[in-house]
């Protein structure tokens, strides 16, 4: 039994490609350990406030000297990571905007990615606190990155890899739906995509 965690950054409903895909790693799972329940967190109907003053100078204070105002700044942030600990198995769903991630993801990491809370300089160099999980990422778009001319103008699987290691997530796969704004490539996209996953 495995705790699955779906992160879904796409508007889209029914109709997202990248959320398609992540239910698609989800039920492959779920084959493997029938009993995993599943957590979803829509970030974009979630809308996780831009960091203010209040955030940023709370995630900075050690918890005892909180106020009410920081914790109530604090809410949906410490819902976030919490899910996180909780979870065994996270899959983030990502449509790919303008090359890089959608801001409503972004809005999510701002929440996630805190000191002493995921993430610690305590012995010097930076340690992510969230410990022996597995990522599987679910990027979806209209152009192919995993090979051809427009290879290096994917910034979101770097990103997404590189911040979600720093907190300690580092054991990280990706499948794609992509080419699907693509003649030729548009028809079999999906399906490849989907097929693709083993897990
Ligand atoms: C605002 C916006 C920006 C986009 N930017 C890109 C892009 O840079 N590269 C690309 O290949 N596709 C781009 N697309 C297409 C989406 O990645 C594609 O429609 C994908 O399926 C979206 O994921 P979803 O189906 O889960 O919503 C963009 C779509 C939108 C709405």
């Amino acid at each position: 039994m495995k705790k699955i965690l779906h992160i879904i950054s796409s508007p889209r409903g029914a109709e997202s490609n990248s959320t398609h895909l992540g239910n698609t790693i989800i039920e492959k799972i779920k084959k493997q350990y029938p009993l995993s329940t599943v957590t979803v967190n829509d970030v974009v109907e979630k809308h996780y406030e831009p960091l203010q003053s209040i955030h940023v100078t709370a995630y900075r204070l050690p918890e005892d000297n909180h106020t009410p105002e920081h914790k109530q700044a604090l809410r949906d942030s410490n819902t976030a990571v919490n899910d996180l600990f909780d979870a065994d198995i996270i899959v983030v769903s990502v449509p790919l905007y303008n090359f890089a991630i959608p801001a409503a993801l972004k809005g999510w990491i701002d929440h996630i990615v805190r000191p002493g809370k995921t993430f610690s300089y305590h012995t010097g160099k930076p340690e992510g606190l969230l410990k022996g999980k597995k990522v599987y990422l679910a990027i979806a778009s209209n152009g192919v990155y995993t090979d051809g001319p427009m290879k290096s103008m994917d910034y979101a699987e770097p990103y997404l890899k590189f911040i979600l290691g720093f907190i300690g997530l580092t054991d990280i796969t990706t499948h794609r739906i992509e080419g699907a704004g693509i003649p030729g490539v548009m028809e079999t996209a999906v399906q490849k995509g989907l097929e693709s996953v083993l897990v």
